[in-house]
């Protein structure tokens, strides 16, 4: 995203490693993209991917393990040369992340053959473990020469603010602030980029990007999925730590920030900044009053019956870990005083769909009162994230006939044509690893003002533990969300 834009392959690096190639992230997201960067040819030719995982596998055991991972999402590129290509590219170093003797053994696999030392360390792993991967690439030298490699660390980055401050120190005792790429990867997703370009490339939005026209903000991002067998990381996260403290608060930092003085990693992050900084801290006795929770039951998703979360293997008995959490916050500052955002997130939820709706005021004045019309509703921006990626403006407009009747129309602003197939985020954010550009990933202080924010809920939930309300696996969540509405007119927007 950066205008400055590297020669190609330049300032590269040569090694890209995977803690944790076996798991969950590697196979769904990681190899995917890395794919179909060397399809798009972006890799540069020098650089060696390597594979760590405690399985006791071969180099040619794990390129199976890629050719049966990639199967069904490329493919009849499974036999191309391409294919070919990426697969020659790999090393497996088999090895346990808390033994130092396995980063010694990785060592050796890093470019031998050349000079290069740039290595990309991707941390795909259970955030528990981040800390020693980092002790131990230090123990074995492999954060030398200071500077130059890359650790990339997934959310969530700590699990408060002391533990995330704590994870900041300790990365920072081994690596530089340039080196390090904490990764969100929704800030990849194409809606979410072109949300920027909506707002700051058209005059016609921006004026009425504030509280005078808007009369509040609804971020929702539902999963039909359950927990996918994560249970030991779920189980301790829950939905506000895995979803709303990073996804959804970075959603609402590029909706609400004002525009950076410049395209640049850190104009853009000192305005989402400002933003966190901004939201009005809940304070202890209004928690209740600004959050909701709540645990899936049984029930049915896409007309199949699922079971609840309590029975998902290896839940512990009697959690009472969040699966769905909806929030209310407001941003004390100019632009956004008194406008409320209602975030919510959940698995199991009805649909898989993420939508940023934005809803307008009335107009001031009552026209069309004496009409069938009496009260015309609101104006509706709506930007689809997934699985449609759109942007969509609701208007009215008179119905043709006798009578004063409208209707709504939508006018959409979808920027993919027919033939265009949007990038998976991943792709996008590795290539921005490789190439060096940290524009899309997060600094330091937005974690710890995002930690800020949601500490208060955390604090009060972590005390509370004897009850949490529940929804039927299917549902759009529990009812209770409704609650977090400032006035009757307002209600959750479930579709485009
Ligand atoms: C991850 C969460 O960060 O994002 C998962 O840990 C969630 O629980 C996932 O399912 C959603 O991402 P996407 O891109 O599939 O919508």
């Amino acid at each position: 995203m950066e205008h400055a834009k590297k020669a190609p392959f330049g300032n590269q690096p040569c090694s890209f490693v995977i803690f944790g190639a076996t798991g969950n992230l590697a196979s769904n997201k990681l190899l995917p993209a890395l794919f179909h960067l060397e399809a798009a040819g972006r890799l540069a030719e020098n650089l060696t991917l390597i594979a760590f995982s405690r399985r006791d596998w071969t180099v040619d055991s794990w390129r199976e393990h890629i050719r049966s991972v990639l199967g069904d999402k490329i493919g009849k590129k499974l036999d191309s040369p391409v294919f070919e290509r990426f697969l020659a590219r790999f090393r497996y170093q088999k090895g346990d992340l808390n033994e130092v003797e396995s980063y010694h053994a990785l060592a050796t696999q890093l470019s031998p053959e050349s000079a290069c030392t740039r290595t990309v360390f991707y941390l795909a792993i259970k955030p528990a473990d981040f800390a020693a991967v980092v002790q131990h690439l230090e123990a074995a030298g492999l954060n030398k020469p200071r500077g130059m490699s890359r650790v990339v660390i997934e959310k969530p980055f700590g699990e408060d603010i002391e533990s995330a401050q704590t994870l900041n120190r300790l990365l920072h005792q081994h690596f530089d602030e340039e080196q390090i790429y904490r990764i969100d990867h929704f800030l990849g997703k194409e809606t979410v980029q072109n949300l920027l370009v909506f707002r700051f490339a058209n005059t016609l939005i921006e004026p009425l990007w504030n509280r005078n026209f808007i009369d509040h903000v609804q971020i929702t991002v539902a999963e039909s999925i359950g927990i996918e067998g994560r249970a030991d990381y779920y189980d301790r996260a829950g939905a506000l730590r895995d979803m709303l403290q990073n996804h959804l608060m970075q959603l609402l930092a590029v909706i609400a920030m004002d525009p950076p003085p410049a395209l640049e990693a850190d104009a853009l992050r000192d305005e989402k900044v400002k933003v966190l900084r901004s939201i009005r801290p809940i304070i202890k006795r209004a928690v209740h009053a600004h959050a909701v929770r709540a645990q899936y039951v049984g029930g049915h998703v896409d007309g199949h019956a699922v079971a609840g979360y309590q029975q998902e293997k290896e839940v512990e008995k009697n959690s009472i870990t969040e699966t769905f959490v909806a929030a209310k916050f407001y941003i004390d500052n100019w632009r956004w005083g008194g406008v409320p955002f209602y975030l919510r997130t959940g698995k199991r939820l009805a649909q898989q769909s993420s939508l940023i709706a934005i809803r307008f005021k009335h107009p001031p004045q009552q026209l069309f009162r004496e009409t069938p019309l009496e009260r015309v509703a609101p104006n509706w921006v709506l930007l689809s994230i997934q699985p449609e990626k759109s942007m969509r403006m609701e208007i009215h407009v008179k119905q043709p006939g006798l009578d004063m009747d409208t209707r709504v129309m939508q006018m959409n602003a979808s920027y993919l044509k027919t033939d265009e197939q949007a990038l998976d985020a991943y792709e996008t954010l590795l290539l921005d690893v490789i190439e060096g550009d940290r524009s899309l990933f997060i600094r330091f202080d937005e974690v710890e003002w995002a930690w800020q924010v949601i500490d208060p809920i955390l604090k009060h939930w972590a005390v509370e533990r004897e009850f949490i309300p529940t929804y039927p696996a299917g549902s759009w969540g529990p009812a209770e969300a409704n609650r977090l509405f400032d006035n009757d007119d307002q209600t959750w927007r479930n579709e485009v």
